[in-house]
């Protein structure tokens, strides 16, 4: 890329001023040329300079509770890990890591077709089957995606069409959004968690469009608090609209029986749509929705990003299908049950002493407001031996930046009191313990 074009006074503003400068400011240009492409690799090279890139630090080993980041100027620094959404650990279990080898020693690599022509294999209608077994409800089904936020992406705009509308919670993820803006509906968001807004919105849509989709999450992934699915139903039934609900962070974990905030809020067989991602508990990547057959049927066919790309790979096909059989099991169980005591414990040490996420989720959010402290709070924690995962503008509304921490089974306690600490100590230093 030519970097020659570059205006030299613009490098300069932002080597003077790196720390002022957050990602978001180079999202937008309306010439034709390429200048905030160039400014942001050169601000990254400079953020590198100054030891301040935390972001992509490489892992040398699995995403175990403690280890090594080695970032991009070769820096080692190291920490504990709560920054990977590993939540029972299932990512490195042995007999998961067995499941993979065999499969691929069976059936390859990869899948080599879509899974609509070719690219389905029987360990795909394994996966399938041990999913509808685990989720237990006989007329449902589930389409394979190979991530989680495909799944959204094809299922919304696969359901949806032009003159339908999607009714979504403001603080959803960018994979709802997007899916609603690939299906052509109209999108409207409702403040979060504010079931008053939403009963407005469907008072006024639901006479308006033929098709209502309500999209929601299980455990809301940049507030860490918990979606009120029992009165969304509700509203769904009195309005005839329909529902999508995103349990990427509690799929395999929150309930009894892992099935989700559905099933801890008794309402399983009243959602139209279930989004589960492999990329969190489950330990691997890719997703699925379950839903009614005949609409399981429909996306696998009209969920343009499946029919369209190829199918799910069989290492991670074979170790999610030993992941469901481990879930439903006493292990499965006993880390359900360590995962809520460690988060339980974790938000001992914090709460009072800053802005918490409200609930007993083992995503944590601690809010530290504007996005300019991130370059340096991101540094100072890494450093003192914390890894978590930082999210800022435009994920999350301006001057809201928080640090976001996934706590998993596999944690101990003497590693959550060090996170603890580092987190007080970086709260003091950069102003956002709570007053
Ligand atoms: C709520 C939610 N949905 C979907 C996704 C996308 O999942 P994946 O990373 O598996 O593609 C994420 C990822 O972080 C998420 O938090």
């Amino acid at each position: 890329m030519a970097v020659n074009t570059l205006d030299e006074s613009l490098v300069k503003h932002v080597k003077d001023n790196y720390a002022d400068y957050t990602y978001d400011m180079f999202m937008m240009n309306m010439s034709a040329d390429l200048e905030e492409i160039e400014l942001f690799s050169e601000y990254v090279d400079i953020l590198n300079d100054k030891k301040l890139y935390t972001f992509e630090a490489a892992r040398s080993g699995t995403q175990t509770t403690e280890t090594d980041l080695s970032r991009a100027n070769g820096e080692v620094v190291h920490v504990v890990n709560l920054s990977s959404y590993n939540y029972l650990g299932f990512s490195y279990h042995p007999d998961v890591i067995k499941a993979a080898q065999d499969a691929v020693g069976k059936y390859g690599l990869g899948a080599s077709s879509s899974p609509i022509i070719s690219g389905t294999y029987l360990i795909h209608k394994q996966l399938e089957e041990a999913l509808v077994k685990f989720f237990g409800l006989p007329d449902r089904g589930v389409s394979l995606f190979t991530a989680g936020y495909s799944v959204n992406l094809g299922a919304i705009s696969a359901f949806i069409k032009p003159g339908h509308q999607v009714i979504m919670d403001a603080a959803s993820h960018m994979s709802i959004v997007e899916g609603a803006k690939l299906s052509g509906g109209e999108m409207t968001f409702f403040r979060h968690n504010d079931m008053a807004h939403l009963e407005e919105l469907l008072k006024e849509k639901c006479d308006d469009f033929t098709r209502v989709l309500i999209c929601v999450e299980g455990i809301y992934s940049g507030d860490g608090d918990y979606g009120n699915l029992k009165e969304v139903v509700r509203l769904a039934k009195k309005y005839g609209a329909f529902t999508l609900v995103d349990e990427a962070h509690s799929a395999l974990v929150a309930g009894e029986h892992g099935k989700g905030v559905c099933e801890q809020q008794g309402v399983l067989e009243d959602v139209d749509m279930y989004v589960m991602t492999f990329s969190k508990a489950f330990g691997g990547v890719g997703g699925a929705v379950y839903a009614k057959k005949e609409l399981v049927k429909y996306i696998n066919w009209y969920a343009k990003c499946r029919m369209f790309s190829c199918a799910l790979d069989p290492a991670v096909t074979g170790g999610m299908t030993k992941v469901i059989e481990l879930a439903g099991g006493p292990l499965g169980a006993e880390r359900r049950k360590r995962l809520k005591e460690n988060a339980k414990y974790y938000r001992s040490l914090l709460e009072g002493k800053v802005k918490l996420s409200e609930g007993d989720a083992w995503v944590v959010i601690v809010h530290f407001g504007a996005e300019s402290k991130t370059l340096g709070l991101n540094d100072y924690l890494q450093r003192t031996g914390l890894d978590t995962s930082i999210i800022q503008f435009p994920a999350v509304p301006r001057n809201e930046a928080r640090i976001r921490m996934f706590v998993t089974s596999e944690h101990t306690q003497e590693q959550l009191k060090r996170a603890a600490d580092i987190i007080l100590s970086a709260a003091a230093k950069f102003d956002f313990l709570k007053k």
